[in-house]
């Protein structure tokens, strides 16, 4: 997707910029990599190499041999430039323009977006001459990807720490789908379900499942990446929320009908993700239920309006539908192709919460994608942001032959 020039400086952190190489590979981009001299007593060249499959930069002169402008060459035709980690020595060196290593020749022979991840001890980050380096860094364009606040490898609590290497890569595509930016969904809206809804027996009781809301925010955060404006209807969520997402609350599955009756028609491609009650209780108590008044109790419950199957109705030529498929045991993928004709969606994304590892609460899913048309894909086991690639590469490709959606 975009071509990116990956400065790594020295600092016990340069380990983990090997996982944000990998991540920016599985995502497409074709990563070239510059490494300081202190970088190199951290980690070696041979690692970064074998990762990003090109030869890595360090020296500000190339064989003698070679013609050319060795830093030149090495910015010319990136889109990018993202230095992680960055060390306080290095911020200093950027924000003053030096140009003695070929990483800081490359960040001032550049014209395109900087991204700069600090990682440094805590009295390091706060001291006033690294605060002020920063912020002539920001003065000059560059964007800083704040470190994190947690147990440092001096042992110190503060802040420093890297940021997670996904949070990193997610600042740098958010940066390359910004306006004017690149990205396959740039234009087109996404709009999300996630969670799981909450139906009331009394003021403080209700009929609830599972569902975090992970696998929504992760095809929220690849729709994002990919350019897209993206909105969330989100049931009892309690992950972080991101400046560039809207987020539409709603906890019962009434109020997400509600909610994504107002918000589909905008939308080109609806993930229907959620966890939508398929039952609620036929009355909510007053207050909070009694249990005096009685040694059991009957709570009785009615169906709710099946969502995604309302929307696929309504939909308008063009929309793209996405629903999921939680199923339990052997003959769920036979349920899960026929809840696609059925609902009458493009995709059904199928998982078996039979299965360790797949489904709810962690950070992975085991899913088949069925659809578009006859397609089938059943994937081994891999992070929920990994599986929203899979999806959106799924869709995209419907929502790329359709009309832009028309704005409310
Ligand atoms: N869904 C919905 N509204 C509901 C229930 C489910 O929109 N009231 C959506 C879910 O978000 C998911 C898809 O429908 O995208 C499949 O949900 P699931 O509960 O697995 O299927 P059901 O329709 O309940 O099918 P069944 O219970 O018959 O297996």
């Amino acid at each position: 997707m975009a071509g990116i020039l990956l400065g790594v400086t020295g600092g016990i952190a340069a380990y983990k910029s090997l996982d944000v190489l990998r991540i920016l590979q599985r995502h497409g981009h074709d990563v070239m990599v510059v490494m300081t001299t202190a970088a190199q007593r951290f980690v070696g060249t041979a690692s970064f190499a074998a990762l990003s499959g090109r030869e890595v930069g360090t020296a500000l002169f190339g064989a003698s041999e070679q013609p050319g402008y060795h830093h030149l060459d090495v910015a010319r035709d990136r889109d990018l430039m993202l230095i992680c980690p960055a060390s306080a020595n290095t911020i200093a060196k950027l924000a003053a323009g030096m140009a003695d290593s070929l990483l800081g020749s490359c960040y001032i022979a550049f014209a395109g977006p900087v991204l700069v991840a600090p990682a440094m001890n805590t009295q390091m980050w706060l001291h006033p001459a690294q605060q002020e380096n920063l912020e002539r860094l920001r003065r000059h364009g560059v964007e800083i990807i704040d470190p994190a606040s947690g147990l440092l490898a001096d042992g110190a609590v503060g802040p420093g720490r890297l940021a997670d290497p996904q949070d990193i890569v997610d600042a740098v595509e958010r940066r390359l789908a910004a306006p004017g930016g690149e990205g396959p969904l740039a234009g087109r809206r996404v709009l999300v379900t996630a969670g799981g809804t909450r139906e009331p027996i009394d003021a403080v009781r209700y009929v609830g499942n599972r569902s975090s809301g992970r696998m929504g925010w992760a095809i929220a955060d690849a729709a994002r990446a990919r350019g897209a404006e993206v909105t969330v209807v989100a049931a009892n969520v309690d992950l972080p929320r991101r400046p560039d997402v809207r987020y539409v609350e709603a906890p019962t599955a009434a109020a997400m009908h509600r909610a994504c009756l107002a918000e589909f028609p905008a939308a080109d491609l609806l993930a229907m993700v959620a966890a939508v009650a398929d039952y609620r209780p036929v009355r909510r108590a007053e207050g909070k239920l009694d249990k005096s008044a009685a040694d059991a109790l009957a709570v009785q419950l009615e169906r709710t309006d099946d969502i995604l199957a309302d929307l696929a109705a309504r939909r308008r030529p063009g929309q793209v539908l996405v629903g999921f498929a939680a199923e339990h045991g052997p003959q769920g993928l036979d349920r899960a192709r026929d809840k696609r004709r059925r609902k009458g969606v493009d995709v059904v994304v199928h998982n078996d919460a039979a299965v360790e590892g797949a489904a709810f609460e962690g950070p992975d899913n085991i899913i088949t994608i069925i659809g578009p048309g006859d397609a089938e894909e059943a994937l081994p086991r891999m992070t929920k942001r990994d599986c929203a690639e899979r999806i959106l590469d799924a869709a995209q490709a419907l929502v790329g032959a359709a009309p832009a959606g028309s704005a409310p």
